[in-house]
Formats: C-alpha cells, sequence, structure tokens
C-alpha cells in the first residue's frame, strides 16, 4: 500500500477555494498548530504540512479504509474526510500523542495477538479502539467493537485477531511480547510495535528535502484501445518536471513475479485491460501539482466492451 499515494489520481482533489492564504488554528496532542487552509483534507494537513505520518492515507479522499483515524475532541473520524477549515480551534489526537503507557498496551496487545501483517491498517484501527475504549473501558463488547471495525479495511490480517488485541487492551488483560525462539516456535511478529503504533515508515512516510512527487494517470475505460495521449498542457503545469509514458521506457515494459505479464504503462496502439493500468506518469515539486498536472492529461480512446470472464480473458 506505501505507493497509493501515486494511485490516487487527480480526479480526486478538492482544493478548498475559500480564502488560500488563510491559517487554519487548532490543537494537535497538546500542541497549538496552524497550518495552510488549501489543504484538501485534513489528513493531507497532519501528514504534508506537520509531517505526522501515523495516519495513514490509503484511499483520501475517499472515506473508505479508516486507515487514516485520528481522534478530534475525543471522537474517531476519519481524517481525509474532514475539511481543514473545520479543524479551527479543535483539539486532535494522533497516535503520536497517545500516552505512552496506553501506546505500549496497544502495541504489546497487537503484537501478541498477532492482530497485525502489514500493519498499514492498524494505526487507523488502534484510534477507533481507543475511542470506544476511551468511552465503554472494560464493558466494550466484541460484537461492539465489531460494528466499529466497519468502517476500516484490513486485507491481509483478518478481523478476529484484531478483535482479540482490541479486547486484551480493553480488559487490561496481561500479554506477553516475545520474539520466536527459533523455527517452529511461535511468536510476535517482527516489528510489531511500530507497526501498530504507526511508527514504522511506509514508502508513503518518506521525507526527504527537495523530494519530487509523482501521480498516476489511469485509464478511464477498464478495456480500450488508446488512439492517442497528449501530455502538452499536463506538462506545461506549475511544478511539473517529467511526464512519462510508455515511450519513455526502452525494452519489455512488462512486469511480474511469476509471469512477466503486467505492463507498467498501455502505450499508444495498445489495449488496456483494468481500471489500474497506467497511461502516464507526472512527476512534480508537490504532490498537489503532480495531481493537478495528472488530471490535464488528454486521452483519445476506442473504448471495447470489457471482458468480466476469466476464462474469456485468458483465450
Ligand atoms: S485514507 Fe481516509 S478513509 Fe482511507
Ligand atoms: S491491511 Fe495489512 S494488516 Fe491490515
Amino acid at each position: 500500500m506505501g505507493f497509493t499515494f501515486t494511485f490516487r489520481i487527480s480526479w480526486t482533489l478538492m482544493i478548498d477555494q475559500t480564502d488560500l492564504s488563510t491559517r487554519i488554528s487548532f490543537r494537535v496532542n497538546g500542541n497549538d498548530v496552524s497550518v495552510a487552509s488549501d489543504h484538501p483534507h485534513l489528513l493531507a494537513a497532519l501528514r504534508d504540512e506537520l509531517n505526522i505520518t501515523s495516519a495513514k492515507d490509503g484511499c483520501s479522499p475517499t472515506g473508505q479504509c479508516g486507515c487514516c483515524t485520528i481522534m478530534i475532541d475525543g471522537k474517531a473520524q476519519v481524517s481525509c474526510q474532514y475539511p481543514v477549515a473545520k479543524a479551527e480551534g479543535r483539539s486532535i489526537t494522533t497516535l503520536e500523542g497517545v500516552d505512552e503507557a496506553e501506546r505500549q498496551s496497544f502495541s504489546d496487545a497487537f503484537a501478541a495477538c498477532g492482530g497485525l501483517q502489514c500493519g498499514f491498517c492498524i494505526p487507523g484501527i488502534v484510534m477507533r479502539a481507543k475511542s470506544q475504549i476511551d468511552k465503554k473501558g472494560a464493558d466494550l463488547t466484541r460484537e461492539e467493537m465489531s460494528r466499529h471495525l466497519g468502517a476500516h479495511l484490513c486485507r491481509c490480517t483478518g478481523y478476529v485477531k484484531i478483535l482479540d488485541a482490541i479486547d486484551v487492551v480493553a480488559k487490561g488483560t496481561p500479554v506477553s511480547v516475545a520474539l520466536p525462539g527459533g523455527i517452529g516456535s511461535r511468536g510476535a511478529k517482527y516489528e510489531a510495535p511500530e507497526l501498530a503504533l504507526g511508527d514504522r515508515g511506509y514508502v508513503d512516510d518518506i521525507r526527504v528535502p527537495g523530494m519530487l512527487h509523482a501521480a498516476l494517470h489511469l485509464t478511464a475505460h477498464v478495456r480500450a484501445d488508446i488512439l492517442a495521449i497528449d501530455t502538452a498542457d499536463a506538462l506545461a503545469a506549475p511544478g511539473v518536471e517529467a511526464i512519462y509514458t510508455a515511450d519513455d521506457v526502452p525494452g519489455d515494459i512488462r512486469v511480474g513475479i511469476i509471469y512477466k505479464d503486467w505492463p507498467v504503462f498501455i502505450g499508444v496502439g495498445e489495449r488496456t485491460s483494468y481500471a489500474g493500468d497506467v497511461l502516464a506518469i507526472v512527476v512534480a515539486r508537490t504532490r498537489r501539482e503532480a495531481r493537478a498536472a495528472a488530471a490535464l492529461i488528454k486521452v483519445i480512446y476506442n473504448p471495447l466492451r470489457p471482458i468480466v470472464d476469466p476464462m474469456q480473458a485468458i483465450t
């Protein structure tokens, strides 16, 4: 999921068109802060301006995955659906600002219960669990918590072990966190505590001075012949450093772990086969500039009827 920042193309851009010079002030983890008002949502202000990265960006601004969940005035909220202006005067808590003993109990519980694999979804789930435990303590039932997990998508652990871990924290059940003692022995997952608390960085959490940002232009049709790709307007857009298409990739353009059958780009004269096919990648000084420019790329398609039968797809 670490590369998904490039996957959210510019049709998702939601710029607050009010007063771009206004600063929005609020408290984060007990500190007074102010941010630019033109972030597309609160998550972007936290991650891109304040460098608070425990809240992950899995799908912004669609509010589907729950990875960006934080607490606003004590209530769990998905921050990618929260307008920056609405944060004025509010008190925000992210996992960085949670009391150390509480952080420890969550990280121990998730590590001991095997409540995570890649860990990308867990910081958001921890914040949701915290808001419920703050409210109900040891009375929080598994059924109640399962309902609240409806706001979260975990694609690799499943929810049973996550619920086990939350139950451990709610009830204060002691757990032992030990790495496996050898082949075949049980033990906590490597880096589980850092993953649970959102402290272990993913690609999207990398911050390097002078870093450029990329945004993809995906196909508008799941199956179509690509007749032309016009990048001129996008190339002239503010902040854009480069645009790449299939024409810029020499040699074999296909990648894959077992079969090399996945084209990194679909070029002019080729055919798309799913909604994630990439037609161009824009590199720009900021994420917002990259996404805005990606939206300016013009493509001429000859749309075809999608193939939805796997047997038909391979014949
Ligand atoms: S990033 Fe906010 S819900 Fe997915
Ligand atoms: S998505 Fe990987 S642990 Fe939940």
